[in-house]
């Protein structure tokens, strides 16, 4: 890059949130931006110059990321680090940190952090949301008012494969207990419905139902956000519920169970033993009634060996155990999933599509669905939404259908737009990735070589 660009960059490095600081080969600080200097509570000019642990005094050369990164030469990526800041407020943060080379020489190490005091903040509202919108609702428990956090039922679960009406058979017959739930399969293939669907078949239908995605929040956070936290208990904490709290008298569904901190798996089978929590700093017990049901999307021997899940937790939660098949080994079911997200996307963008060509039917039942049925429902709605059509025919069929991968679809010529193709190059990439981890998040991010939460933002993004 040309060095007249250097103060733009410099710059344009005081707008972004993360907070960014270098050191030199000593742990002296060399540059600070605008997010590092609010978050650590500290002046650009007091800073520069100053060894690090000066500026932290409650970290050490073991506990600070960006020493640690330099000490070991690897890149740290993604770790919690909790400090407190130069005016002593406390802080967590998210870190990376990397050494700096310059040829084989160490000269440094840059880091980026997030301040997750932000993130802690916005999963409490919306616990706070959450609670404000369950309290009306169930109080008057006479006026049955369908709308619980859910939206499907059985009926909504197409299929007629003989392995998803076995499912079904199951899926219905679990929803007549209070056991918990253990539900493995890969992503898209509609965990989810069965879930919504055992709730909405149980007699806990008019209880809350709250989904908690195990991967999305950093260990502590998800922590207060389960068991909910007493005021005091850590920088920021009130007095609040958490969604066990929350989901009293209903279901709690915890998806990505695998991706739970081990730590607070054992706490999690405690609550399933006692059927009591304690919030995050509290001394009193509260009694829950909650119906856990949980869902993980690698392979489930995979998961025990690298003791993702711990294997009392496995036995407690597998007291009724169901895996979703994979699209391509129901390709029976293509037909009538077919007609049915036909149908739906008719109605929602007022088309008249019949129905799919012989030469398309034949391409989808080669084609491997690597994002299962909602890579199916994806693949019609764009089709609906764009053309005005009555047989779906190879031309309208997205790039990658087509034999080349290139953007180009060999059947008109037809040059896909630049966006469109990178972004189902994205999505190729990461499903590809998912797919060698059986599912692992973390372990997908290291092989595309992007931080955890990246990743994680960019599978929500692209609804994969
Ligand atoms: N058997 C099915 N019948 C109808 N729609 C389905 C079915 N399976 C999946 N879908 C559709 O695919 C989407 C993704 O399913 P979901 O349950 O969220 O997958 P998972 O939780 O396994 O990743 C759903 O929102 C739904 O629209
Ligand atoms: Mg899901």
């Amino acid at each position: 890059m040309k060095e007249k660009y250097y103060d733009a960059i410099i710059n344009i490095l005081d707008y972004i949130d993360e907070g960014i600081q270098i050191v030199d080969e000593k742990g002296r600080i060399v540059y600070y931006n605008k997010a590092a200097r609010v978050h650590d509570g500290i002046e650009d000019e007091e800073a520069i110059g100053r060894h690090i642990l000066e500026i932290y005094p409650s970290l050490t050369f073991d506990t600070s990321t960006i020493l640690k990164s330099m000490q070991t030469l690897t890149s740290i990526m993604n770790k919690e680090q909790e400090f407190v800041n130069y005016k002593g407020d406390k802080i967590s943060t998210i870190n990376s940190s990397l050494p700096i080379r310059s040829g084989k020489k160490i000269i440094g190490a840059i880091e980026i952090s997030k301040n997750i005091t932000t993130v802690r903040e916005l999963s409490e509202k919306i616990v706070d949301l959450q609670s404000e919108l369950y309290k009306p609702k169930f109080k008057n428990k006479k006026k049955k008012d369908k709308n619980n956090g859910t939206s499907f039922t059985f009926v909504d679960i197409i299929g007629q494969n003989k392995e998803m009406l076995k499912l079904k058979t199951l899926a219905f017959k679990a929803s007549q207990t209070d056991s918990p739930v253990l539900i493995g399969g890969s992503t898209g293939t509609g965990k989810e419905l069965f879930v919504h669907s055992i709730h909405n078949s149980s007699t806990r239908k008019d209880s809350p139902f709250i989904a908690q995605n195990c991967a999305a929040l950093p260990a502590n956070l998800l922590e207060s956000i389960l068991f909910g936290s007493v005021k005091g208990s850590f920088t920021g904490a009130n007095d609040r519920p958490g969604l066990f709290e929350l989901a009293d008298g209903g279901t709690l569904f915890l998806d990505e169970i695998n991706s739970m901190p081990l730590e607070l798996q054992a706490k999690l089978l405690r609550v399933l033993q006692d059927k009591k929590i304690r919030r995050v700093g509290g001394a009193k017990t509260i009694d829950v009634d909650v119906r856990i049901v949980a869902a993980y999307n690698s392979n489930l021997k995979d998961i025990l060996e690298k003791k993702e899940l711990r294997r009392d937790l496995f036995y407690r939660l597998n007291v009724i155990s169901m895996t979703v098949p994979d699209l391509k080994d129901r390709k029976d079911d293509l037909p009538i999933l077919l007609d049915f997200f036909i149908e739906k996307h008719n109605k929602k963008n007022n088309k008249f599509i019949k129905e799919v060509s012989t030469e398309v039917m034949e391409i989808f039942m080669k084609y491997e669905w690597p994002g299962n049925v909602r890579e199916l429902e994806h693949v019609i709605e764009g089709i609906s939404s764009i053309y005005d059509i009555d047989i779906i025919r190879e031309e309208h069929l997205p790039y990658h259908f087509t034999e080349n991968n290139l953007g180009i679809n060999t059947s008109n010529g037809k040059i896909e737009p630049l966006n469109k193709a990178l972004e189902r190059k994205e999505k190729e990439l990461i499903l590809t990735a998912l797919n060698k981890t059986d599912g692992n998040v973390s372990r997908a991010a290291e092989l595309l070589e992007i931080p955890r939460q990246t990743l994680q933002y960019r599978i929500k993004k692209l609804d994969i």
